[in-house]
């Protein structure tokens, strides 16, 4: 069976997009191939993922025609001038790393190669995952269609001009971290009123889901999804005054900001 993707560099997010892959049926084992840079990762990713691992790069670049390039930001130049004279305009390659603009991966790369720059999160690994795609110059509808498909088929995708990208990594890039620490802290407040862990965990996680779904679903403002569970005098406006004095709106814009001022400093490492 021919590779459909290859995978330079799966660690943590090229192994997460991995088990989304074969969990949509996007691709099969056969149609994958990896690549890590340690024999000791290579061998126990390929036994454990029954998926062709890889530390020879340029093989992977020629038997697949997508290359999703999920290397640190550091690393992404050393791996693209290992592989470009490999590249061209049959080939797809999609960079998931954070801070790496497409002027400066469309550098390393032969003139019209189609180069699509992406910011994924962790939970494409359970099929839940939010990518933003932006297509360099040279990039055909259908080759976007392709990469978008397979994030989708990972959770959400959407494409977006890359002044965004990131506005983007500081959001959806990093924001599981943030959600995981809210949760752990709504799950704290059940604990100190005496609920065990694991079920104060269980309730503050699908409490988060559940209002997520809502307004993926419905479309509405949050702020009126808000007021629809908020009683005039009742008990929620009395956890939100608390919010509020603890000045987690702002904190959390903050973070977000933050992060993407990181993301762009990234690119001074990575180059
Ligand atoms: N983690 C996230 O939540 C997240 C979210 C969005 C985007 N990203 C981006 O995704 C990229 C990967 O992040 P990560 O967290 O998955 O990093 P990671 O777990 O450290 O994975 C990087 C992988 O690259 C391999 N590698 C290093 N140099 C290589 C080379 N020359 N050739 C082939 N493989 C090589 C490493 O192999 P060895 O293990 O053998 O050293 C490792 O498995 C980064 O650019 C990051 O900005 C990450």
């Amino acid at each position: 069976m021919a590779t459909k993707i290859g995978i330079i560099g799966a660690g943590k997010i090229g192994e997460a997009l991995v088990q989304g892959i074969l969990a949509q049926k996007l691709a099969s084992r056969e149609e994958l191939m990896l690549s890590v840079r340690s024999e000791k990762h290579r061998a126990e990713l390929e036994a454990r993922t029954g998926i062709r691992t890889l530390t020879d790069n340029r093989e992977v670049a020629v038997a697949a025609e997508t290359i999703v390039i999920a290397v640190k930001p550091k690393n992404v130049g050393e791996v693209l001038d290992g592989i470009a004279d490999l590249l061209g305009p049959k080939k797809l390659v999609i960079s998931t790393a954070a801070g790496v603009p497409l002027e400066l991966l469309e550098g390393r790369v032969p003139a019209g190669t189609p180069v699509i720059r992406t910011m994924p999160n962790m939970a494409v690994a359970i099929g839940e995952g939010m990518t933003a795609l932006s297509p360099g110059k040279t990039v055909p509808a259908e080759r976007l269609d392709w990469a978008t498909s397979i994030f989708r088929a990972c959770g959400r995708a959407l494409v977006v001009g890359e002044e965004h990208m990131d506005a983007v990594t500081g959001l959806s890039g990093s924001g599981p971290a943030y959600v995981y620490i809210i949760i752990e802290s709504l799950a704290d407040g059940g604990v100190k009123l005496g609920l065990p862990r694991d079920v104060a965990t269980e309730l503050a996680a699908q409490t988060v889901l559940g209002a997520a779904a809502n307004v993926l679903k419905t479309g509405e403002h949050p702020a009126k999804l808000k007021d629809q569970v908020t009683t005039p005098a009742g008990v929620t406006i009395d956890g939100i005054l608390e919010l509020e004095e603890g000045r987690v709106r702002v904190t959390l814009i903050k973070a977000v900001v933050k992060a993407a001022e990181r993301a762009r400093q990234l690119l001074h490492k990575a180059y």
